[in-house]
């Protein structure tokens, strides 16, 4: 039996780059080499598409300092053409042999450029499956503002927010909203440019820092909730599951979930499953797997809530490729539903060539 040839995407241009390699490493690591044929692939912080070295050590976080796609790398480019037949090199010289057609890409990016449907777009236009959501889902789970309106729509409660656009006025709705409220690039990720606002007089310094990220910017009232997550898993015929949920607990100084305590401090407990009751877990679970369908989410997503003291529960985010080191929420959540991080790898890729491109 012939391998499945596996192209692991990684790196990238948004301000996640790191984590995305870091992310990499880790399936990297994982994928059986007696049943895939690996290709690792990186995009560099300025976009070039570079072969990579199959080695995941290299991608880990040392010292504090993040990894990065080594730019050196042949550079490699996917035409958006299904009669083409996979990747064509484009730099002179030494051509690998076995460079070529894929069965499945593996697109392990986070933000823009690569979770918001713009790497998806390519590749269906090239024909080769991916991990994953498609365009659409990708689209709109990038795009805070966006997600909310469908959240609106399916009837699944999430924080009250306005718009902020760089360079216009800000609309009075803000502060109806009252204080404290959390300001954020609208596309975004790892809590880049989010900031908690206590005072009103902080405000235009907070929209200035979600701006730099994002022209689009969201002001959302603070809940004061517990922070609780759920992996959603397509099934076989493409069903989602709920996995068992995971609480975040942040036990450092930081006033948040914030990158800091996300990445690089020893900052951030997490209890899998929860201490709640059957009751909110059940409700935790259904509301994963309404939001995954709400957003025509696909393969795999991690769904982000706030649990109250009062019982009440909010949806804050739909994660459509969430932090994928063994060490992540999303893979911890599923080894405790039984589902070992190998496992997951294979799943998520028959799931891809279960759905192949196209309308679906
Ligand atoms: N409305 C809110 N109320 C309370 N905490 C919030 C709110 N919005 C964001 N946060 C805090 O900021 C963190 C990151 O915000 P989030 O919207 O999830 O952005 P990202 O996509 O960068 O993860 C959350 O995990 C939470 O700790
Ligand atoms: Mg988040």
């Amino acid at each position: 039996m012939s391998r499945l040839r596996v192209a692991v995407l990684f790196g990238g241009r948004s301000s996640e780059h790191a984590i995305s390699c870091v992310s990499a490493g880790s399936v990297l690591a994982a994928l059986d080499r007696d049943r895939y044929d690996v290709l690792p692939i990186g995009i560099t912080p300025d976009g070039r598409w570079v072969l990579a070295a199959d080695d995941p050590a290299s991608l880990a976080i040392r010292d504090r300092a993040l990894p990065a796609v080594d730019p050196t790398g042949t550079g490699l480019a996917l035409p958006g053409d299904p009669t083409a037949k996979g990747l064509v090199v484009l730099d002179a010289g030494e051509v690998p042999a076995d460079l070529g057609a894929v069965d499945v890409v593996f697109p392990l990016l986070h933000g823009p450029y690569g979770e918001d449907g713009t790497v998806q777009g390519l590749l269906e236009l090239a024909g080769v499956p991916y991990v994953g959501s498609g365009v659409f889902a990708s689209a709109a789970c990038m795009d805070k503002a966006q997600m909310k309106r469908l959240f609106a729509a399916a009837g699944l409660p999430s924080p009250r927010y306005a718009v902020v656009r760089s360079g216009r006025p800000v609309p009075p709705a803000v502060r109806d909203l009252g204080l404290p409220v959390f300001v954020k690039p609208s596309r975004a990720g790892s809590s880049m440019g989010i900031t908690k606002v206590d005072d009103w007089a902080d405000l235009d310094a907070a929209l200035a820092e979600a701006h730099r990220h994002d022209p689009k910017a969201l002001v959302e009232e603070a809940v004061a909730g517990r922070e609780i997550e759920c992996g959603v898993l397509a099934g076989l015929d493409g069903t989602p599951e709920a996995s068992v949920p995971a609480e975040v607990r942040v036990t450092g100084g930081q006033a948040f979930y914030d990158f800091e305590a996300k990445y690089l401090d020893d900052a951030t407990e997490f209890d899998i499953p929860p201490d709640l009751d059957d009751e909110t877990v059940g409700r935790v679970r259904a509301l994963a797997v309404e939001a995954f369908e709400a957003l025509d989410c696909e393969g795999l997503a991690r769904v982000d809530f706030f649990v109250c003291a009062d019982g009440r529960i909010f949806v804050n985010e739909v994660n459509t490729m969430p932090g994928f080191t063994p060490a992540s929420m999303f893979p911890r959540m599923w080894a405790a539903a039984g589902v070992s991080y190998p496992q997951l790898v294979d799943r998520l890729i028959r799931d891809a060539l279960r759905r192949g491109t196209g309308l679906r």
